[in-house]
């Protein structure tokens, strides 16, 4: 290896390393180049010290200025509420029932209930609340188990059904797997499903299950399977299941019933949010007066 020596044409020192008579010079950084480095390391320093930026044993820097993007975020709310403040109190002092009938009003609370049923709802009734068959019903059509006014809406909302708050909707249907015979179980189920089917209106009530019907379950769902809303007992005589309308599906539903559970809202919306969401579900299309 050859030793270090100034290049004469430049007065840069070599590195020693030299090929073909070619030598290789160890030219300095240029000074801009230099500056620029130290600068953006104080620049980095700086941000360092100003925001969020490692994580320590007990969490992470804050920074000296307490920025955090949460915190962002809650200015940008509190400021989107305060301009809604006149429509979000309108909303409260306004009766529930009148509050479609003020046109403004009414498309201020669609427009915020179809953002909270999409947050809250959908999961279970599906993105159009068409909902989804054998577990959670459809929100659009005017079947209703227990009642499409948007009073009955706003408190299945606000209280849930089954959900273990104190006011919920509340009924059980008994389990008939236990109380009657596998062959009555038979009868009654083609009993329901005759209900349904316009062909049996005259020949229905000599059926076996026609009587057993009468006797165990007319008192929730009604003489001709009307349904009774006291108990969210659905119609039978529509064709419209919840939980499928198959022979074997209501011989299912009348041996272990399936009782569906939907959580109350009070305690996690606040009330306006909750009439949104009411209006948003009444004016699906099938909204009762
Ligand atoms: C965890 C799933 C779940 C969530 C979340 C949920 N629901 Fe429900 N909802 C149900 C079930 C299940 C029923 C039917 C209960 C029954 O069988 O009586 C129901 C019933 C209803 C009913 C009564 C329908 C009728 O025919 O009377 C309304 C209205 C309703 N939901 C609205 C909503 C709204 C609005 C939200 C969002 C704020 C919501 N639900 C969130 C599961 C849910
Ligand atoms: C105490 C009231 C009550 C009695 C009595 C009762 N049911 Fe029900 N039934 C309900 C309720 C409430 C539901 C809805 C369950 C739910 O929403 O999850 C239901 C649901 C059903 C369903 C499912 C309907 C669907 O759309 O999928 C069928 C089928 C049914 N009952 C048949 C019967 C038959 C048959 C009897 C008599 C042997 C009977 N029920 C007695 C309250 C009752």
């Amino acid at each position: 290896m050859a030793v270090p020596e100034h290049d004469p044409l430049t007065g840069y020192k070599t590195t020693g390393h030299e090929w073909d008579g070619i030598t290789e010079l160890t030219t300095p950084i240029p000074s801009w180049w230099v500056t620029v480095f130290l600068a953006s390391c104080f620049v980095a320093v700086l941000y360092m010290w100003l925001f969020p930026s490692f994580a320590t044993t007990g969490g992470y820097y804050r920074g000296s200025l307490g920025w955090s993007s949460r915190g962002d975020l809650v200015d940008d709310v509190a400021a989107g509420r305060a301009a809604q403040a006149t429509w979000r109190s309108a909303l409260v002092a306004t009766p529930i029932e009148a509050i479609e009938a003020n046109e403004d009003l009414r498309r201020f609370a669609t427009t915020g209930g179809r953002a909270a049923f999409g947050q809250n709802c959908a999961p279970c009734h599906g993105v159009g609340a068409g909902g989804q068959i054998g577990q959670f019903p459809a929100l659009v059509d005017d079947d209703w188990l227990w009642g499409g006014t948007i009073a009955d809406i706003y408190q299945t909302i606000r209280f849930g059904i089954r959900s273990g708050h104190e006011e919920a909707r509340d009924s059980a249907m008994p389990a008939f797997g236990e109380l009657i015979s596998a062959q009555e179980i038979d009868a009654v189920a083609r009993f329901v499903l005759a209900l349904s089917d316009p062909t049996t209106l005259a020949s229905r009530q000599q059926m076996p299950g026609a009587p057993i019907y009468a006797t165990n379950c007319a008192a929730c769902h009604g003489a001709a399977g009307e349904g009774g809303r006291d108990f969210g007992a659905p119609r039978l005589n529509d064709a419209i299941w919840l939980y499928g309308g198959t022979l074997e599906d209501v011989r299912k539903q009348i041996v272990v019933p399936r009782m569906g559970m939907m959580p109350a809202f009070t305690t996690r919306l606040d009330d306006e949010t909750i009439r949104m969401l009411s209006v948003y579900v009444h004016t699906l299309g099938g909204g009762e007066r």
